[in-house]
């Protein structure tokens, strides 16, 4: 192993560059020389790649995005997309690739490690942290606590004006920022894609807290629950009560990465070069039950994470 790849691919999330600097400066220490595509699988359709070195990765820890940027490529979703992948990188002599990124980046990584003799590694790094082997990604912790400095505010104008706040975070298909923004900040309801809301017990447990003496409250809403603004009337008419909707969005992708992604891409970056090191192909780098291992790239893409619904009681439990 002489020279190796790295990719950042799909949505990006805080602590991918310092992945980037991760990689790039153990590869260094070992001797292999690095090459980062640019624009995610962009990079490699099109031969765009810069070379890295320890020196061109100083001073990105702390940055949010990916110095590398990335993109959704429908070409790559296509076989002779995954094949001139596999061209460039035999074109460039890259005897492996590390590919940062979430669910859709990891399975095109596994189509790709189909067509080249480079050996694949996967690093999971999104917001959503809904990559199955791993207990957490790079960016997760990032966005949860974005989003939970937000809604500590939100909580403030709430109680003032004895209102219902809907905060609608990330998570098009998942409820994991959801369910942990939800329960650290206190939610009296938390809703995500994975359980069907019914308006019925959203009205009830905000009739049950109003009887109770509290008359404000926040619903943590996953964006993938459903139109947000129709569930705000329906509410309004139901409980008749004042609601007010906070849509987080982007604001979650962004900024600096807290200690533990930066942590977590540090110990990933490390251990995704020792796995090429080794020789070590298909594999992702995972956090479980707080150590830093790896898994089967085909297993960690044919399997769902599962979201932990014991954690929606308790968080109704301590919202009472
Ligand atoms: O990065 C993950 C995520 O934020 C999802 O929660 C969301 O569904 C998706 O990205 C939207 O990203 P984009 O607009 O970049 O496709």
């Amino acid at each position: 192993m002489k020279r190796i790849g790295l990719v950042t691919s799909g949505g990006d999330a805080p602590g991918m560059n310092a992945a980037i600097r991760a990689v790039t400066r153990v590869a260094y220490s070992q001797g292999l020389e690095v090459l980062g595509f640019e624009r995610g699988w962009e990079g490699l359709l099109t031969n765009t790649f810069r070379r890295l070195t320890p020196r061109s990765v100083g001073g990105i820890l702390h940055l949010g995005g990916t110095i590398l940027r990335t993109s959704r490529s429908p070409e790559f979703r296509k076989r002779e997309g995954v094949q001139k992948a596999a061209e460039t990188l035999s074109l460039n002599k890259v005897d492996g690739l590390v590919v940062i990124g979430g669910g859709g980046s990891l399975r095109g990584a596994l189509e790709l490690s189909r067509e080249t003799d480079a050996l694949i590694v996967g690093v999971p790094a999104t917001i959503d942290n809904d990559v199955f082997g791993t207990d957490e990604t790079i960016g997760f912790d990032t966005a949860v606590n974005t989003a939970v400095t937000e809604i500590d505010k939100i909580r403030d104008t709430a109680k003032s004006h004895d209102r219902i706040f809907i905060v609608e975070v990330m998570g098009r298909k998942r409820g994991f920022l959801a369910l942990t923004i939800g329960l650290t900040v206190g939610a009296e309801v938390i809703l995500v894609p994975e359980v069907e809301y019914s308006l019925e017990s959203i009205v009830r447990t905000l009739e049950m807290n109003g009887a109770k003496g509290k008359k404000s409250g926040i619903i943590v809403a996953a964006e993938g629950i459903g139109d947000t603004r129709k569930l705000l009337r329906d509410i309004e008419e139901r409980a008749g009560v004042e609601v007010r909707l906070s849509v987080m969005g982007y604001a979650q992708r962004g900024g600096n990465p807290t200690a533990r992604s930066r942590l977590l891409a540090n110990l990933f970056g490390n251990k995704a070069v020792e796995l090429l090191h080794n020789k070590q192909e298909n594999r992702m780098v995972a956090l479980q039950e707080g150590k830093i291992t790896s898994i089967d790239l085909k297993k960690v893409c044919s399997n769902e994470k599962q979201l932990d619904l014991t954690l929606m009681k308790l968080a109704q439990t301590l919202a009472t």
